[in-house]
């Protein structure tokens, strides 16, 4: 599988030192707090595990599920939770992880939907960001890598649910949008 997307985007060494630096800045920034990390599956699977263990506190563990129907391009997308945190989140502070930030939609719609909840505080991690496709103006706090306006898979990125396992980052050689 590895032979078919050529060179990484982001090695495997990359990732593991940048994700290291976001493990302390938030160990640093939640140490004293009633911490809970929740991940967006299934994209977050592989940065969630290397990120909950480079973060040197205690905290609860738990998982979303989204899902969005209609086209990636199209702005009439609907983000829809498939499958609901299991921790109660009120009172407490909860970092969001996601695989990656693109349009901005999934995030906005998972900090609405999750505030309602009441926690403490609600804040946003995510490996990947494409700033050149936000059309929301949604608050990031944790950005592990700015990437290009290119399809990317790996490292739990998904092109139509396979290539989530490749261990690296790599652009998918397609033409035009992927759906
Ligand atoms: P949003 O547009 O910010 O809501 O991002 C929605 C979702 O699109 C992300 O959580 C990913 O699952 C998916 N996505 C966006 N860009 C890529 C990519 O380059 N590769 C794989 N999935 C992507
Ligand atoms: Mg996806």
């Amino acid at each position: 599988m590895e032979r078919i997307f050529g060179r990484p985007i982001v090695t495997q060494e990359e990732m593991r030192a940048r994700i290291r630096e976001l493990g302390k800045q938030i160990t640093t920034d939640y140490t004293g707090k009633d911490f809970v990390l929740v991940g967006v599956l299934k994209g977050a699977y592989a940065f969630y595990a290397d990120l909950a263990r480079a973060i040197g506190i205690p905290m609860r563990v738990d998982f979303l599920m989204v899902t969005s129907d209609g086209s990636r391009a199209k702005t009439s997308r609907k983000v829809r939770m498939v499958t609901e945190l299991t921790e109660d989140i009120k009172g407490k502070d909860v970092l969001l992880v996601e695989d990656i930030v693109d349009s901005g939609l999934t995030a906005q719609y998972l900090v609405k939907t999750l505030t309602k909840k009441k926690p403490r505080s609600i804040k946003v991690c995510t490996l990947l960001s494409k700033p050149d496709r936000r059309t929301i103006d949604v608050a990031i706090d944790y950005v592990g890598f700015k990437i290009p306006n290119k399809y990317v898979v790996g490292y739990g990125l998904d092109y139509q649910q396979k290539y989530r396992n490749l261990p690296y980052l790599a652009v998918l050689d397609m033409e035009g949008d992927a759906g």
